[in-house]
């Protein structure tokens, strides 16, 4: 990968060169939130929806505004225009910052400001995801995740083993499993489709209120489709029609078998295929 152009704390710099203190709560703590929002011809998708959620989880965190907030979308665009992102992704992490120390209480805002990170993800060829066409593979684990899934901090282990359970069992990802039911993805929203209702958890602190799945819900019923927002287990999911998830990285990606059982036809269906069109569609006329 070339050298890319980066974002610290004010500053644009080779990545190389971009450096944080060893005391950041985000490396000894995990005391940081962070946003992914996707590129399509150059300009960014559902921004102000992660900007919004990106308040929500400092708010939640009581974690102090970095004076830089109101300039996110600037500091976003110059980003892409920097390193000539077409298609890829915007990585952001904000932290409470390098108190000097290793404290678990919150160091004085006055004194130790947030850290904030941005940096781009080229990845030509992200909507013509050879995945959305043959859809992917998922296996259950148990939801083993913190209480407050809702926030979207950095505390990524857990998902990140989910992923690699899911890399040893030879397919493509893991839905996470509480009392039974699915929360969702390691990194995605997950829904099924019987006959034509588009079924999907209901919001709550258990899982992250995705941007691109308030987006698709809302196409979906602009599309006459219908939508219940409730939980579903995994043997509903293997009796269902279809499958499929949603993440600004994968926008909506359809799921074909479900711990070994192939969903429906075994072949991406209809309705998650329309609804990739859609939103593709309707999220790049939006994009800014
Ligand atoms: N993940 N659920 C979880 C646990 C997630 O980590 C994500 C996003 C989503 C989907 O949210 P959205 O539609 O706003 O991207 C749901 C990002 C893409 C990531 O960690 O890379």
């Amino acid at each position: 990968m070339n050298m890319r152009t980066v974002y610290v704390n004010g500053t644009y710099l080779p990545e190389n060169e971009a450096t944080i203190s060893i005391f950041d709560r985000g490396f000894l703590m995990a005391d940081g939130v962070y946003e992914v929002t996707s590129v399509l011809d150059g300009k960014l998708i559902d921004f102000a929806g992660h900007a919004k959620r990106l308040e929500r989880s400092l708010g939640e965190l009581d974690m102090p505004h970095p004076e830089c907030l109101p300039d996110l979308l600037d500091i976003h665009r110059e980003l892409v225009r920097l390193n000539g992102i077409e298609e890829g992704m915007i990585y952001l992490q904000i932290t409470r910052g390098a108190p000097g120390d290793r404290d678990f209480v919150f160091p004085d805002p006055e004194t130790c400001t947030p850290t904030v990170v941005l940096f781009t993800q080229n990845k030509p060829g992200l909507a013509n995801s050879p995945a959305a066409k043959t859809g992917i593979k998922v296996i259950s684990v148990a939801d083993q995740r913190w209480a407050r899934r809702d926030i979207k901090t950095v505390q990524l282990l857990y998902p990140s083993m989910g992923k690699m359970m899911a890399k040893a069992a030879g397919v493509d990802d893991a839905w996470m499993v509480e009392d039974g039911m699915v929360t969702e993805g390691t990194s995605n929203n997950a829904y099924i489709v019987k006959g034509n209702t588009i079924i999907t958890r209901h919001l709550g602190n258990e899982i992250l209120h995705g941007i691109t799945r308030a987006a698709v819900l809302r196409f979906a019923r602009e599309a006459q489709m219908q939508v219940e927002e409730r939980s579903f287990s995994i043997a509903e999911a293997q009796e269902a029609d279809e499958a499929f998830i949603t993440s600004a990285s994968q926008f909506v990606m359809p799921v074909v078998e479900v711990d070994g059982k192939a969903v429906g036809a075994g072949t991406p269906g209809p309705v998650a295929a329309r609804l990739r069109e859609i939103y593709l569609e309707e999220s790049r006329k939006a994009a800014v």
